[in-house]
């Protein structure tokens, strides 16, 4: 074989291979080159080396020099393509950042039901003239009951009615000594009325507030009823108030909230710290509701606080923040309220 013909026949090969080895596009047709070019029994490159036998024995060192750079050639490209491929196989799929792509939108949050109610309920009653005052939810027997005209033995007071609190102390000092000066007993308040008597304990005549807040009574969970709820509690002191003015405060109270006509309806009832005393009802399309009870505080309640009940006088009333806001928002079950159930709350 002349020299001119083998050196023709390994570039060529050369160049299939090269072709081939760049060409292939997984690591199956990189194997299939390579037993096609590089095959230990019948590769290509083997069957070029027996051409080599075949050369002028002159021309066999420039002949096997130019096979064995062909060779290394071929293995190079057989290297470089499965460098290739496997670096293909680790790359995730798909470009690492596509800016293209919409941001992911932070989630936007909102108030609870019942706490945009209250902040309603203190912009409401703020037009008419009323500012929010606070009490404290752990109270004493003075301001739960006393102060408001409930006696010792009245049955609000009941231990299985109310939430009372152990305190430390008279844990300490019933256990070491019994004649021991007992401590004042706490409870959870069971109602706002509590922060009327702390309010005109503090404040002289007049007075136009509300109070907002947590209420507490160990009641059986059930659609209307929840060992914990809310209420709102309004007072107003002053000359001359009357029944008319209370009626009409909750008249547009309510009109405010619910929006559109709404009645009023009182229906006599009891309270020790308010004389006389009603039930507060309200009809809203042509629904009537209980919303609470209300009533003249009671002259006892104004002697308690200091007040004199022959200058002053005022109303009172305290309705339930849950029963509004489940009434205007179509809801029948008040422990949806307390679920955290975003299905629920995204509604609001
Ligand atoms: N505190 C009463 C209750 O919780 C409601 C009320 C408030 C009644 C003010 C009269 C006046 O049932």
């Amino acid at each position: 074989m002349a020299l001119s013909d083998f050196l023709g026949e390994l570039d060529q090969l050369l160049a299939a291979a090269q072709a081939a080895f760049s060409a292939a596009p997984d690591g199956e047709a990189v194997e299939a080159a390579r037993i096609e070019f590089l095959g230990a029994k019948s590769g290509r490159l083997k069957s070029a080396q027996q051409g080599l036998g075949t050369v002028d024995k002159a021309d066999k060192p420039a002949a096997g020099k130019r096979f064995n750079e062909i060779k290394e050639a071929l293995d190079a490209a057989l290297q470089a393509a499965q460098d290739r491929v496997a670096q293909v196989a680790a790359a995730p799929t798909g470009p690492a950042l596509d800016p293209t792509l919409p941001g992911k939108k932070p989630r936007l949050g909102h108030l609870h039901p019942l706490t945009q109610t209250i902040e309603d309920l203190k912009e409401i009653m703020g037009r008419l003239g009323f500012s929010v005052a606070k009490g404290p939810e752990i109270e004493d027997e003075w301001h739960n009951f006393d102060a408001l005209n409930i006696p010792a033995s009245h049955p609000a007071r009941d231990p299985l009615e109310n939430f009372y609190l152990s305190t430390a102390e008279a844990l300490a000092s019933s256990a070491t000594n019994d004649a021991a000066p007992k401590s004042k007993p706490l409870l959870l308040r069971s109602q706002t009325s509590t922060v009327q008597i702390r309010v005109m304990e503090k404040t002289p005549p007049p007075v136009r507030i509300i109070s907002l807040g947590r209420v507490y009574r160990p009641d059986t969970a059930d659609a209307t009823h929840y060992p914990m709820f809310h209420q709102i509690e309004g007072l107003l002191i002053d000359r001359h108030v009357t029944m008319a003015d209370l009626k009409s405060v909750l008249r547009l109270f309510a009109m405010s909230y619910f929006g559109g006509e709404v009645h009023i309806r009182f229906r006599p009832s009891f309270f020790p710290f308010t004389e006389p005393s009603v039930e507060v009802d309200m009809s809203w399309h042509d629904r009537w509701i209980e919303m609470g009870g209300a009533g003249m505080v009671d002259p006892h309640v104004l002697k308690a606080v200091g007040y004199d009940p022959e200058q002053v006088s005022g109303f009172a009333f305290g309705l339930g923040v849950e029963r509004v806001c489940a009434r205007r928002h179509g809801v029948t079950d008040i422990r949806e309220f307390y679920k955290n159930d975003v299905r629920f709350l995204e509604q609001f």
